[in-house]
């Protein structure tokens, strides 16, 4: 049985009733330039209740609060000089801080899974904006999949995976980066980089000067639900490929090995900007039965392939 979902272009009378869904407690998926989220009203803990309940995620992983501007996200958390030199290189775009929660903070303790702090972030994407905007609440927005699975980056990819669990998705046409945003630690002097994204490890150096990361010390804290396995296809998928077995479907990057079943490429010309848009519709698209797997060519670890690898790694992790 398919339930039907309502799937509703962006017009500013589609926005205005979304907002008022989102203010009476009903979930509302809406286009961010990363991907696309499943959003809730934050200060509300039945909302957060059933976001959590509509994935099927482990309540022990924190949601991010998304806001319209930087003054919104000063009234929810203590800003560091460092969240401030982030948030005016960043904001809005696709960095979210982690911070302190201010003590009269709205935002549910569910959304922030019991911690002290908080994960905000200031969303580039002109309707993502309008809809804040338009709420005048936070709202909590994790990538709008089932827990586990490929994140949607586009609105038929949250009606193939979450329909008859929300109220209405906004269509705003495919996510420009394609690839969540980065997760950055920003109560200290030094940020910590919890998850890679959208905001390369690069372009954070030159604003933050040098970032804590796994690499740089494996004692480095990840963010809290960083589970191995995630961005899961049914097929189970091998990295750095540079053959292709039989039955195999192949993910591309550069010029693609000869012999698989399906191919697909992330960038037949080897740009990265255009492989972490493509990766996610890639992934379900190649996600077929009758296939033997997906076999997926190696991605460069620099820019914006940090966050493709961390993907494809957690796509390939034992399930
Ligand atoms: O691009 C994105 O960030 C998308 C769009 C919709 O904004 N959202 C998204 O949300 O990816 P989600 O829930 O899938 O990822 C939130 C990440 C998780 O890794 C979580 O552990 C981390 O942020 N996080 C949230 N609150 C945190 C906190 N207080 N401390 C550390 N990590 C936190
Ligand atoms: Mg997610």
């Amino acid at each position: 049985m398919t339930e039907a979902i309502r799937i509703l272009p962006t017009t500013d009378a589609a926005i205005d009733e979304a907002a008022a869904l989102l203010r009476a407690g009903r979930l509302v998926a809406f286009p961010t330039e990363t991907v696309y989220g499943l959003g809730g009203d934050a200060t509300d803990d039945r909302a957060v209740a059933a976001i959590f309940a509509a994935k099927g995620r482990p309540s022990f992983n924190p949601l991010i609060s998304h806001i319209p501007d930087v003054a919104r996200a000063r009234e929810l958390a203590l800003f560091t000089p460092l969240a401030e030199k982030l948030a005016a290189a960043f904001w809005p775009g696709p960095l979210t801080m982690v911070l302190k929660r201010q003590p009269d903070c709205p935002v549910s303790h569910l959304a922030c899974a019991g911690l002290e702090t908080i994960a905000l972030r200031v969303p580039a994407h002109p309707v993502a904006k309008r809809l804040l905007e338009a709420t005048g609440r936070p709202v909590v927005a994790p990538s709008a999949n089932p827990s586990g699975r490929v994140s949607p980056t586009t609105a038929k990819h949250v009606a193939e995976g979450l329909a008859g669990r929300l109220a209405l998705v906004l269509d705003g046409g495919p996510c420009a980066i394609g690839l969540e945003s980065t997760v950055v630690d920003a109560t200290g002097e030094r940020a910590v980089l919890l998850r890679p994204g959208g905001v390369t490890l690069e372009a954070l150096e030159q604003v933050a000067g040098p970032v804590i990361t796994s690499e740089s010390d494996p004692d480095a804290p990840t963010s809290p639900g960083q589970l191995a396995s995630h961005y899961a296809p049914a097929l189970p998928v091998r990295l750095n490929a540079t053959d292709v077995k039989p039955g195999e479907a192949l993910l591309a990057f550069g010029p693609a090995l000869p012999g698989a079943a399906v191919t697909l490429n992330l960038s037949e010309t080897g740009n990265l900007e255009e492989a972490a848009a493509n990766l996610f519709a890639l992934l379900r698209a190649l996600d077929r039965p009758g296939l033997a797997g997906i076999a997926v060519m190696r991605v460069p670890e620099a820019g914006l392939g940090l966050a493709i690898n961390d993907r494809l790694r957690r796509a390939a992790a034992p399930r």
